[in-house]
């Protein structure tokens, strides 16, 4: 059944929002109230340096310890200042080419230099870091002070020697460019260094941190500020003047040369030496042209650059508005940095790509959709649907070049896919939510088809595997036959669940299309999942019954059972991904795979015998153990009441993970961020609106501030979410009643017409559950075939 849309309200009067504004308007410096620190211990893997919204260039100190985003604040030890990066993956430490190192060597004798990582490695002054958006500052125990900003292709490093040098000036420091990246993946890499300017040009091929095949990368190194005494090359721990080119290879069982090029400079007044770094997949010569370009003062440009990254995220968080109402200063700076760090990655590569240039803009960094699908990108489309549309048309392009819809893709290369095709969900929702009239969207049901159909050989980095069976049984089998292409063979109660509502996904674009066969067709298929219920299965934990009844398993082609305990996978059981302890469910337990038919709801409601029932599940869920908050699929359990007619316990439940779970520190995220996944969960969960990624549902739960706002950009209407009766201490969290723009609205959910017409929601707070939102009318939609 499909629900009503909402009524069409009027938008509200011009007068009325400039009263508002008066009245609520707290105007105030929304960077003052973002710290790139959040998530960089404890597993939150972000990159914290100096970055535009989208931008290629990222400049920050990369460590030895928790590096995946480069830097972290572990107390580990630098290696280096390189100027790409992600932000926080899973993986492999993704990027981190090219480190530039400075250093004063003893005796200033080149031979007395520390070139090698293990020997070059440096701890940090504590309490020396400052990041900021758009700049990035740290000081070494060697006395260097190194201070960063970027510009989109290129980034600028002030590397200060005054407390190296202590005023001699017999000393000529030394910056040295190594030929690697964070994880050693180099395979062969080359530069030249001019012996006059000391510029530094080459380029490495080098593998992608959670993929396929292998990418090239091109840099343009220059320096300013101080004359070259001499330049030359290293390899391991030596150093000569002569040559000045040298390029490694991966020789005898693939050992690793740690090698690349130096300058050194003659002493200057004041002690610093500007570094120029270009980046570029295309050439050196269009890393050369785009640092010419972009930064062509060094050494009178970083305050300028750090004034326009500033002014970019500035703009990029424009819309957002908010009365904090008394609610406390770290979940309002855990809220804007959310909203940050969502805009690091993807990354705009428009004009870096080698492979194809179709004149349109082109992302990279999908890491991965599995991820990003649930919240960022719903975030994205009502913060920056500019960038989204290019980010979608950017899939409709991969899928035209590559044949296929990425699940994951990084430095120009194939990710690994982790259970479906959720590219499919990613298009949906931006159908549903008319993200662009300037996407293609009979292509973009193709290329859905085109996953849906077509099996491709390698399935482990696009496409679906099993297919065949799929079409045959209506599920993916435990230990399929599966002669078509090839993947890791596992998962297959997840990647059940998942391509059931990827199916749901293409239905819903294939009616809005007029496609009604199609529609049908893939609406059947979308209950797929049904088909792996296995009704009289139990879960004991510790030897002791929980009670309850019917779970999801695994089942052979031959329609037999196979077994996986319901709670492995979970953290009570030990952690299951691709390569590690490969099991029936992905990176999550069959109990937390228990709530994933976004589509179907109420069906899996009926099917564990109704809402108290549900409920009771849900609540075993969250308080055993079981719920991962570190990791994405648990997101939306958090508000799967709504469902069976109670948003209060939806409301309770968020209460329970916020603050607990995510807080301002740089430990303050429970899990890897995902490019910001966290960051938009935290982010949805403060508004109290929650997507269903996929379609046109909010979830609405009371703001944890005042009132949150945000502007379209499209339409330039501002949506604004209430608390009447605001408590900031959270004993009134539950909604009597709700009106949108003054009338009565007694859904618990709400449409995107919300953010793109501008509407008022207000939601009227008590100390006890009421009525609102439980009727079976006013729960979210759920559709049953
Ligand atoms: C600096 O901080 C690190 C990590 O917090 C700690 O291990 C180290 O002891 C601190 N060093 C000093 C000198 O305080
Ligand atoms: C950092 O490097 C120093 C010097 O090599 C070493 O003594 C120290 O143990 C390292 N610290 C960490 C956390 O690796
Ligand atoms: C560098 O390595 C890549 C990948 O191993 C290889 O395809 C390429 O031919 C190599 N290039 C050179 C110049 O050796
Ligand atoms: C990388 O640099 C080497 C040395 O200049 C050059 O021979 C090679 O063609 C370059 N590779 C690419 C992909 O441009
Ligand atoms: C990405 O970069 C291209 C080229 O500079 C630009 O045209 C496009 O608008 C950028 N996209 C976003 C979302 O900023
Ligand atoms: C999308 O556009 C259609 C057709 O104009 C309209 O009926 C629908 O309400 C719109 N949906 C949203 C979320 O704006
Ligand atoms: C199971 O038993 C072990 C050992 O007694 C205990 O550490 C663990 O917390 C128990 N787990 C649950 C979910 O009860
Ligand atoms: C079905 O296949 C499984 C796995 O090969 C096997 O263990 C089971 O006995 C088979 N069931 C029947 C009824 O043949």
């Amino acid at each position: 059944m499909r629900q009503r849309r909402p009524p069409r309200l009027l938008a509200p009067l011009t007068l009325t929002l400039i009263l508002a504004l008066a009245a609520g308007g707290v105007r105030c410096d929304s960077l003052a109230h973002v710290d790139p620190l959040i998530g960089t211990t404890n597993g939150g893997n972000v990159f914290p340096g100096a970055t535009r919204p989208y931008g290629l260039a990222k400049a920050v100190a990369d460590v030895d310890g928790q590096n995946t985003g480069g830097f972290g604040l572990d107390g580990s030890n630098v290696t280096g200042f390189s100027s790409v990066h992600d932000s926080g993956t899973g993986g492999n430490p993704s990027l981190g080419n090219f480190p530039l190192f400075p250093q004063l060597c003893d005796g200033d004798d080149l031979n007395a230099c520390r070139f090698r990582i293990g020997d070059r490695k440096v701890h940090y002054k504590n309490g020396s870091v400052k990041a900021e958006p758009g700049r990035f500052a740290i000081e070494l125990d060697n006395g260097v002070s190194a201070d960063m900003t970027v510009s989109d292709h290129a980034a600028l490093y002030r590397f200060n020697f005054a407390g190296a040098t202590g005023g001699s000036s017999d000393k000529h420091p030394l910056v040295l460019l190594d030929l690697t990246d964070l994880w050693q993946s180099r395979q062969n890499a080359s530069v030249r260094v001019d012996e006059h300017s000391g510029r530094m040009v080459g380029n490495g091929t080098f593998l992608p941190s959670f993929g396929a095949g292998s990418y090239v990368l091109h840099f343009c190194v220059d320096f300013f500020g101080a004359d070259v005494h001499d330049t030359g090359v290293w390899v391991n721990s030596r150093a000569g003047t002569e040559p000045k080119t040298i390029s490694l290879t991966r020789g005898f069982n693939l050992f690793y040369i740690e090698g690349g090029a130096f300058a050194r400079f003659n002493p200057h007044r004041d002690d610093t030496v500007t570094a120029r770094v270009g980046v570029s997949f295309k050439s050196a010569e269009q890393a050369c042209r785009s640092a010419e370009r972009e930064i062509p003062n060094p050494l009178s440009d970083f305050n300028r650059l750090v004034r326009s990254a500033k002014d970019a995220w500035r703009e990029k968080l424009s819309p957002i508005g908010i009365k904090q109402g008394g609610a406390t200063d770290d979940l309002v700076k855990s809220f804007w940095s959310g909203a940050y760090r969502n805009m690091i990655s993807p990354q705009n590569y428009t004009g870096e790509n080698p492979y194809w240039d179709t004149g349109n803009p082109y992302f990279d960094s999908f890491y991965c959709l599995w991820d990003s699908f649930r919240a960022q990108h719903p975030l994205l489309t009502i913060l920056d649907p500019h960038a989204q549309t290019q980010m979608v048309q950017t899939l409709l392009d991969i899928y035209k070049n590559e044949g296929w819809l990425p699940d994951c893709h990084m430095s120009m290369c194939k990710g690994w896919t982790q259970g479906g095709s959720n590219a499919d969900t990613m298009l949906a929702d931006a159908y549903v939510k008319n993200l662009s009239t300037s996407i293609d969207w009979e292509l973009a049901l193709k290329a859905i088809i085109n996953d849906a159909e077509n099996e491709p050989h390698e399935w482990s980095y696009h496409g679906r595997g099993g297919l065949q069976s799929w079409r045959k049984l209506d599920y993916i089998p435990y230990l399929d036959f599966d002669p078509l292409g090839f993947g890791t063979n596992s998962r297959s109660v997840s990647r059940t669940l998942e391509y059931s509502y990827n199916d749901f996904c293409l239905a819903t674009v294939a009616e809005g299309l007029g496609k009604m066969d199609t529609h049908l067709k893939y609406m059947k298929r979308s209950m797929n999942w049904q088909n792996v219920w296995k009704e009289d299965q139990i879960s004991i934990i510790n030897g002791t019954d929980t009670g309850f009844k019917g779970f999801f398993q695994p089942k052979y082609m031959n329609g037999t059972w196979g077994y996986q305990d319901p709670i492995a996978c979970s953290a009570l059981a030990g952690f299951c991904s691709l390569t590690s302890n490969p099991s029936e469910t992905f990176e999550a337990s069959i109990w937390q795979y228990l709530f994933f038919v976004p589509h179907a709801t109420s069906s899996l409601i009926s099917l564990l015998g109704g809402d108290d029932a549900f409920v009771k599940r849900l609540n075993f869920f969250h308080t055993s153990g079981l719920a991962d908050i570190s990791n994405e699929p648990v997101f939306l359990t958090v508000y799967l009441y709504h469902y069976a007619g109670r948003p209060a316990l939806s409301t309770e439940r968020i209460h329970t993970y916020v603050p607990k779970s995510f807080n301002s520190s740089p430990g303050g995220l429970p899990g890897n961020d995902d490019s910001g996944a966290m960051g938009a969960f935290l982010f949805f969960s403060v508004m109290g609106l929650f997507p269903v990624a996929g379609q046109n549902v909010y979830l609405i739960s009371p703001p944890f501030f005042e009132e949150v706002s945000i502007r379209s950009p499209q339409t330039g209407q501002k949506a604004t979410v209430r608390n009447i009766g605001f408590d900031p201490s959270y004993k009134k969290v539950y909604v009597q009643k709700a009106t949108v723009n003054g009338k009565p609205w007694t859904k618990s959910w709400i449409g995107h017409e919300f953010f793109t017409e501008g509407w008022t929601l207000e939601l009227t707070l008590g100390t006890e559950e009421s009525d609102w939102g439980t009727k079976p009318g006013d729960r979210p939609p759920s559709w049953v075939s």
